[in-house]
């Protein structure tokens, strides 16, 4: 018999990628392999409520943010729809309510879109297996279920593919990664030392405002960057040591590796034309910070960055007090109001 009406409720985790997505083709296909750690305090929560309309001729949604209808959200799930819709059929015979919530304030500078675009695709493929009526709980049943829902995901925003499964997650084909994709995000398939066992971030809020420079745009500069072919191919190499630092649990190495990635994200922005530089003066004082505690105390304190200028601090659990102390002592004060947010690795998306 055919469902007229229903409700679904995810909540999925923003990520941070340790080898970064930067470039993109057509659709979605990322220029270079990219992994990222699930978080676990940052998530957005979205409730979709479904009914049947009598006619089937267009996407017909509304969409709220903490209880208030939210007009500007629209044209970018308008896109995503279109992208989508020869994957869910159902899509234009139902009128969707989308309420969504993000657990970090709006103006953070952290991106909802990964978490947000997640929480919706998984709401949609909840959505398919109640219309679909078959009650098929087996792990095949599972695993095509996530895999679509970060195929959808993707195509709403690319980062976004790897935030349905959790810990580590590989998005885009690499030699390195067996099963690696370009269509969805895959669980990094290898052994991974007791050292990255619920790695801390804490994220820095440097600064809150909206993202000078769409992630769109920056992905399409690195169409005839004059040094697109080498970062594309630097990804592919960084994918295959971080595979041997995984294993082996060389924190120093790991280190090494990831504030080489996120100085060479913001290398592309900086080499770009136009050209753009995301980072403010407290990123820089942050960073030299951090250089500084680390040589003075051996610890194993990193950092990465996405595009902007919040700093994300990365360490081991074991070293977790130390790390705080020091945030709090040297490091909040180049925080907007001394704000910041202690995240661990998590495991990915849950159905409410
Ligand atoms: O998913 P997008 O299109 O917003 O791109 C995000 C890209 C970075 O966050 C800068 C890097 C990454 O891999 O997450």
């Amino acid at each position: 018999e055919l469902i007229d009406s229903g409700t679904v409720t995810w909540e999925s985790p923003s990520n941070i990628a340790l080898i970064k997505y930067w470039g993109k083709r057509d659709q979605q296909i990322p220029e270079n392999p990219s992994i990222s750690f699930t978080l676990s305090a940052c998530k957005t929560i979205t409730t979709v409520d479904y009914e049947k309309k009598a006619t089937a001729e267009d996407f017909s949604f509304e969409v709220f943010l903490n209880d208030e209808k939210k007009a500007d959200f629209k044209p970018k799930i308008e896109t995503f729809f279109k992208r989508i819709e020869g994957y869910v059929p159902f899509l234009k015979h139902y009128h969707f309510t989308i309420k969504t919530q993000n657990t970090f304030p709006h103006s953070s500078g952290i991106a909802s879109s990964a978490s947000g675009m997640s929480a919706l695709a998984l709401c949609l493929m909840s959505i398919e297996k109640a219309l679909s009526n078959i009650q098929d709980e087996s792990e095949a049943a599972s695993e095509y279920f996530n895999r679509k829902a970060s195929f959808l995901a993707r195509l709403g925003s690319g980062s976004a593919c790897r935030s349905v499964a959790g810990d580590l997650v590989v998005w885009g084909q690499t030699q390195s990664i067996a099963g690696s994709s370009n269509l969805f995000g895959v669980k990094y398939p290898y052994s991974v030392h007791k050292n990255f066992k619920e790695y801390q971030d804490t994220i820095l809020l440097i600064d809150k405002g909206e993202k000078q420079v769409s992630s769109t745009l920056g992905h399409e500069l690195m169409y005839g960057h004059p040094y697109a072919e080498a970062r594309f191919s630097q990804a592919h190499d960084h994918m295959e040591m971080l595979k041997t630092i995984l294993k082996t649990g060389d924190l120093q190495a790991f280190i090494d590796l990831i504030e080489s990635e996120a100085l060479t994200l913001h290398a592309m922005m900086m080499t770009s034309n136009p050209y753009f530089i995301l980072m403010k003066p407290h990123t820089l004082e942050v960073i030299n910070l951090i250089w500084k505690f680390r040589e003075e105390t051996g610890l194993h304190v990193g950092f990465t960055l996405d595009a902007g200028a919040n700093v994300h601090v990365l360490y081991p659990k074991a070293e977790k007090d130390l790390v705080l102390e020091f945030i709090e002592a040297e490091l909040a004060a180049y925080c907007k109001d001394e704000a910041y947010i202690c995240d661990t690795v998590g495991l990915g998306a849950q159905q409410v």
